[in-house]
């Protein structure tokens, strides 16, 4: 319920593109998928005083708007513009990322930033940073903590938001229909799942479209596949699919294909993120509409570090622009996507 309320409070809407103002360059590092924590920037965190210490904690790797974001994050926190930078990737395991922030703590890194793989169970973990003097950063999902003053700032999207622009346009282009709906979930406990579904459902209240089946594929195409041929042997009228993301509408696009049907057409999809794959699958009809998640989110949590270090006042929380596709708009964007 906290989180709900300070989702509602002071906002500043900023664009992570915009607020860089530090030279994007490229990081030799590669996104990580081995759990094992690597470091850029500098040999030790110790090492570099005029440099900000920085630990983060990635999600995993379990899609293509996450790898974007690993990649924003690493080319954006190197030496060259000010940080070193100690990455570590939690294979979608809470028990990981607890671990790591641990470490970093033990460490003494200045900053600590992470994206939590669901919402609660954080705060005696960010009691520990809060203690150690050390300010934590949240990126793209939030906590659900009565305690705001455990981190400093929040950038991210509004995914109630994503939620409710997805089933307003399924209300404005399926309605009157009859359609028969399945939802496939992300993460169980996870804020893009909890907040899309919801925004969604509010959407679409009132309306015809009726919801018959929801489960979570945790945001990975191979989950998404499984899901939806599980839902295509128990239903044999699904007319539409919400997927909280690309991947896992891919997935879905998968299961229908080997079903004998043709996605998009048979089985409309609507799907969150906008990253390539899912903006080719919408240009080439397989998908119907996409709400974007923008996953660049170095060059804010750049700045928001810096500031934080400098002392300066962040605004709580930080709410990412997002925008959304149909076909046509797909085929336009697709040239200069960068994710
Ligand atoms: O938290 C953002 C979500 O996480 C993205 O929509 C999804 O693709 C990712 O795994």
């Amino acid at each position: 319920m906290a989180r709900k309320m300070w989702m509602r409070g002071t906002v500043a809407a900023v664009s992570a593109v915009a607020m860089l103002t530090l030279a994007a360059c490229s990081s030799e590092q590669a996104p990580s998928g081995s759990g094992e924590e690597t470091a850029a920037g500098g040999d030790e965190m110790s090492e570099g005083d005029d440099l900000i210490t920085i630990g983060f904690s990635q999600v995993g790797a379990e899609s293509g708007w996450r790898a974007a974001n690993t990649q924003s994050i690493q080319d954006t926190l190197t030496e060259e513009n000010g940080f070193s930078l100690s990455f570590s990737d939690a294979q979608q395991k809470q028990e990981n990322q607890i671990q790591a922030i641990r470490s970093y703590i033990s460490q003494g890194v200045d900053v600590i930033a992470f994206s939590p793989v669901v919402e609660t169970g954080w705060d005696p973990v960010l009691q520990e940073a809060q203690s150690a003097g050390i300010p934590v950063i949240l990126t793209d999902r939030a906590v659900d903590s009565e305690d705001d003053s455990l981190y400093e700032s929040f950038i991210g999207s509004d995914f109630v938001l994503e939620g409710e622009m997805a089933g307003e346009w399924a209300v404005e282009q399926y309605d009157g229909e009859g359609y028969t709906m399945v939802e496939l979930q992300g993460t169980t406990g996870s804020a893009p799942a909890i907040d899309r579904k919801e925004g969604f459902a509010a959407a679409i209240e009132g309306s015809d479209i009726e919801v018959v089946d929801s489960q979570t594929g945790n945001f990975t195409r191979t989950e998404g596949k499984q899901v939806m041929e599980g839902f295509l042997q128990k239903y044999d009228d699904i007319d539409l699919v919400f997927a909280h993301n690309d991947d896992m509408g891919l997935g879905a696009i998968e299961a229908i294909e080997a079903a004998g049907m043709v996605p998009g057409e048979d089985i409309k999809i609507i799907t969150i993120d906008a990253v390539k794959d899912g903006m080719q699958a919408l240009a080439d009809g397989k998908i119907n509409y996409i709400v974007e998640c923008n996953p660049l989110l170095g060059p804010d949590l750049a700045e928001i570090a810096q500031k934080v270090i400098a002392g300066e006042p962040v605004e709580k929380r930080i709410v990412v622009e997002d925008l959304a596709f149909d076909q046509e708009a797909a085929i336009e964007a697709l040239p200069d996507r960068q994710y």
